[in-house]
């Protein structure tokens, strides 16, 4: 099976071709930190091909819920190494996932302080969930142009910092209308300046982060998540094609490790925009054994990478050799803090 076939990425070697989705779960504590439990949760998904951690908080402005680790004070790296160190004892691998949430924070966990954007447009038809119950998303602050490069160089930090705590990589959160995905959309960027207006301009952001995560984590260690045709959380673009035609081929022009593509049901994502790359390509979104099999056999992707399947079956590459049937996932325990759901899932 090319899912259990090992590949290379730059000097790392992988086992196979199944990557641990990014998934978020809501268990450091209330300063960001994670601890043993996390160490544990990533250590038991460790055969996986690649593991992408869950988002990872790189600023104080980038924030919206307390529980979501970030990866900026000596304790929140010592807890990241911990992680690192025990993937890395059962001979996984790790990226950590970078993420700004710009316009989706909220004012209530945040000191009152409004979230940051491209531009000054709230999400419409849509409520933000906060520690005090769903509440209106807010109208964010516009990003000033020094604010633009001070949220460069803290990607950048993050970068360097994620290499301190020992993780092999790191990964842009490009999709689901976080920060980078804000700046990328017309419905979401309308600024005038060299950050907005023309695609070229639009596509400034995710291209410089990505440049400078090259630069502080080094060749065939960065990848970057997207969902170009996911109308999430506000994401509209009229011209969706061109603009990621665009940022692909500027991104051809960087030693990447991977893009990381979240498929939309009904939509050829792969065959419209992986098609355009010269990077590897991870599929996600909704895959099987079998169906991941068939995409990798059709060379539509070299990865597949599985979220909640990951979730409840943490030897998933061996249940997937075995045809073995997987575990179901326990929905109402996925963002609840606490061992149950987390790291109490059975292996074979
Ligand atoms: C509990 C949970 C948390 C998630 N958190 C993140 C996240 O932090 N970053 C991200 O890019 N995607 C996140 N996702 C989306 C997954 O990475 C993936 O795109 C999605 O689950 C589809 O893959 P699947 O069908 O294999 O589950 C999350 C999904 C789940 C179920």
């Amino acid at each position: 099976m090319k899912l259990l076939t090992p590949l290379q990425i730059g000097e790392l070697s992988l086992p196979n071709a199944i990557v641990m989705a990014p998934m978020t779960r809501f268990r450091a504590n209330a300063q960001g930190e994670v601890g043993a439990s996390t160490a544990l949760y990533y250590a038991q998904r460790a055969s996986a091909g690649l593991i992408v951690s869950e988002a990872i908080n790189i600023s104080a402005e980038g924030t919206n819920n307390p529980f979501v680790a970030s990866i900026r004070t000596e304790a929140q790296i010592a807890g990241w190494q911990l992680v690192t160190q025990a993937v890395h004892d059962k001979g996984g691998l790790i990226f950590a996932q970078l993420l700004h949430t710009g316009r989706l924070g909220h004012s209530t966990d945040r000191q009152g302080i409004l979230p940051f954007a491209p531009s000054a447009i709230a999400i419409e038809g849509q409520m933000s969930l906060t520690s005090q119950g769903s509440k209106p998303y807010e109208v964010p602050q516009a990003l000033t142009l020094a604010q633009i490069q001070k949220t460069i160089a803290d990607y950048r930090q993050a970068g360097e910092q994620a290499r301190q705590a020992g993780f092999d990589g790191v990964e842009l959160h490009g999709a689901f209308g976080y920060l980078p995905n804000q700046f990328l959309m017309e419905s979401s960027n309308q600024r005038t300046d060299d950050y907005g207006g023309s695609i070229e301009n639009r596509t400034r952001f995710v291209f410089e982060v990505m440049q400078n995560l090259v630069e502080v984590c080094g060749k065939h260690r960065v990848g970057i998540k997207l969902s170009p045709l996911t109308n999430i959380n506000g994401m509209q673009d009229r011209h969706a094609v061109a603009l990621y035609a665009c940022l692909l081929e500027q991104l051809n022009g960087l030693p990447l490790a991977y893009l990381h593509f979240m498929n939309e049901a009904g939509q050829d994502v792969l065959g419209t925009f992986a098609a355009l790359s010269q990077h590897l390509i991870i599929a996600n979104g909704g895959y099987t054994r079998e169906t991941g099999e068939q995409t990798l056999q059709a060379g539509k992707a070299h990865m597949i990478s599985y979220g909640t399947a990951f979730v409840a079956n943490p030897d998933l590459p061996t249940r997937f050799a075995l045809n073995a049937p997987l575990n179901p996932t326990d929905t109402a325990t996925l963002y609840t803090g606490g061992e149950k759901g987390y790291t109490d899932y059975p292996c074979l």
